[in-house]
């Protein structure tokens, strides 16, 4: 996630132009400058990626009983590689905004399907819970935590398409687009949502850590999304600043930027990952979960 987000911030995603093979070659390793550090650094770090993934399924095809896990991880193989492949087009059609979102969303999704499977397989899920929440509290719960992971997906894409938008199309890229209009199009509502989804973290956060504090899978996920918020809300500032205040008169990425805006990718990723591991452990404590959770 962050060496994807170096790539952008850092304006390298042409700085190999070709794909699958890097400056003609599929195993030599290229001069690693300038932006090929960032681009074909990022490759690396993704096909090691991918055969940790496929190494994942198989383990898991051999060793878990679990027919489901077994679907999900192969279902992990298949999404990496989809991923790798909107990498390469994304290159190949030379950045589209499009492609480059539709790229940052699914990457964050496949990290939330690695971290689930971490959760499936950790110690702590395969005990019986201790404590139960019964469904007249559970469901409503539930329903608050879809609801959160629909805001933060909007986010996520107001988010990455402002970012592309503005470093393709904007002042600092091809300057079809004017930066008035991107900010309107896309910025202003991601912050406006950012109000929504601090509400939803802030509430949920709220519940759990007042009903539910003995339960230490509940509450550790709840802790940490309301100190993420926090720092994701000053990042996002931060980012805000780097790049739509003073980014705009900058010839070249400043260090300023890259940092604020690639810290913010990845606290945002983490919220939605820590979000899902939170509706994941609800679901696996709500009273009468065991048959679909262990099974
Ligand atoms: C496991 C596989 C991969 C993951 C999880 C991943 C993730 C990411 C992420 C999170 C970003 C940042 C998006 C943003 O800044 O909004 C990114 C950018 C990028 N990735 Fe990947 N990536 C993967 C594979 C690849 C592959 C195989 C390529 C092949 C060329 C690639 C090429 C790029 C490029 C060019 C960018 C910059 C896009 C732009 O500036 O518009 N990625 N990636
Ligand atoms: C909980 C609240 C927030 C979340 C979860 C969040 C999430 C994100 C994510 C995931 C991206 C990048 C998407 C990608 O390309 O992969 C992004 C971009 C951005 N966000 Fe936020 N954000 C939040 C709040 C804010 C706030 C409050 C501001 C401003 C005051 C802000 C300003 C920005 C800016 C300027 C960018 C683009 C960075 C760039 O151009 O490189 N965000 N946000």
């Amino acid at each position: 996630m962050l060496a994807g987000g170096l790539v952008t911030s850092n304006n390298a995603g042409l700085s190999v132009p070709d794909w699958p093979t890097t400056q003609g070659s599929l195993w030599k390793i290229p001069p690693m400058i300038g932006g090929v550090k960032y681009e074909h650094g990022h490759r690396m770090i993704a096909e090691f990626l991918g055969l940790l993934t496929i190494v994942v399924a198989i383990w898991t095809w051999f060793v878990d009983k679990r027919r489901w896990m077994r679907v999900l991880t192969c279902g992990a193989v298949l999404g990496v590689i989809f991923q790798g492949v909107l990498g390469g087009l994304t290159v190949l059609k030379l950045l589209p905004p499009a492609i480059s979102t539709a790229h940052a969303v699914v990457g964050q999704t496949m990290f939330c399907v690695l971290a689930a499977i971490a959760v499936f397989t950790g110690k702590s899920w395969l005990q019986e819970p201790i404590e139960r929440i019964v469904p007249q509290e559970s469901r409503p719960l539930i329903r608050h935590l879809w609801t959160l992971l629909g805001f933060l997906y909007l986010q996520l894409i107001l988010g990455a398409a402002f970012r592309h938008v503005w470093t393709k199309l904007g002042p600092v890229g091809a300057e079809r687009w004017p930066a008035k209009k991107i900010i309107h199009m896309f910025l202003y509502p991601h912050i406006l949502n950012a109000l929504i989804v601090a509400g939803l973290i802030i509430y949920v956060g709220m519940w759990v850590l007042t009903r539910y504090r003995k339960m230490p899978q509940l509450r550790r996920p709840a802790h940490l999304l309301t100190i993420l918020l926090v720092l994701q809300l000053m990042l996002g500032f931060a980012a805000y600043i780097t790049r739509v205040v003073y980014g705009v008169n900058e010839l070249q990425p400043t260090f300023g930027l890259v940092a604020t805006t690639v810290s913010h990718i990845g606290i945002g990723a983490l919220i939605l990952a820590f979000t899902i591991i939170l509706l994941i452990q609800v679901y696996r404590h709500s009273a009468g979960a065991d048959r679909v959770t262990t099974a």
